[in-house]
């Protein structure tokens, strides 16, 4: 049966995912701006927390978000790349699961091209004195006494390019899932080179 309908089209869903993920990076207030990412920890559990989308490449299948260098989550990712990102759009009503494998960008090219791009109030994040997930007697954010409240000048921003990572995630599988009252619709697309091979699921 040849199927009309934009979410039953295999293809069609991918173009969709792709323009999805791509307005995720670009609008604040897109609900696939803010993805959860999952990975494994330093025990073997899982770890999930929720980052901000910050580039999707479309030819090679990539998503990036950004993190300080000290995080445990990067230490846990040299340990295991095998990570996953979730994401959930209630007016689109789709969630997708995308398994993917997490490549540490710290002091390259890939690091230093994105940091050229962050704005001086993101950089405030990376000139914490305490490492991030490190314990502290009082509430506090670990940002210096002089920066509350303010952005830092360029030259003391530019310090925080020491913490900054760009963590790309190479898209592996996605499981695509479309919730609608007259029939849930599920897919799921395994990447070979850049290519995905659909198969449909019972949701
Ligand atoms: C809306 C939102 C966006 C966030 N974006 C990021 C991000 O892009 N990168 C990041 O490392 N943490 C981000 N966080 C904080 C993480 O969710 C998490 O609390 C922090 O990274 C510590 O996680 P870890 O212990 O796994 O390192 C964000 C949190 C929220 C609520």
């Amino acid at each position: 049966m040849i199927s009309t309908s934009s979410k039953e089209n295999t293809h069609e869903i991918f173009e969709e995912i792709k323009t999805n993920l791509t307005r995720g990076v670009k609008d604040r207030k897109h609900a696939f701006h803010n993805p959860v990412f999952c990975n494994v920890d330093q025990d073997g559990g899982v770890d999930s927390r929720v980052v901000v989308l910050r580039k999707f490449d479309p030819i090679n299948m990539i998503l990036n978000f950004h993190t300080d260098y000290r995080s445990p989550k990067v230490s846990n990712l040299k340990q295991n790349n095998k990570s996953m990102l979730v994401f959930y759009d209630h007016k689109l009503k789709i969630q997708m699961r995308i398994k993917t494998t997490s490549i540490i960008n710290y002091q390259n090219e890939i690091a230093k091209e994105m940091w050229d791009k962050t704005k001086l109030l993101s950089r405030k994040c990376y000139l914490t004195s305490k490492d991030p997930s490190s314990l502290t007697t009082l509430p506090e954010d670990g940002i210096p006494e002089h920066l509350i409240g303010k952005e830092p000048e360029f030259e003391e921003s530019e310090k925080g390019y020491k913490n900054f990572t760009v963590i790309e995630n190479k898209i592996n599988e996605i499981d695509w899932l479309y919730l609608k009252i007259s029939g849930h619709r599920r897919l799921n697309l395994l990447f070979q080179n850049n290519k995905p091979q659909f198969q449909w699921l019972i949701p």
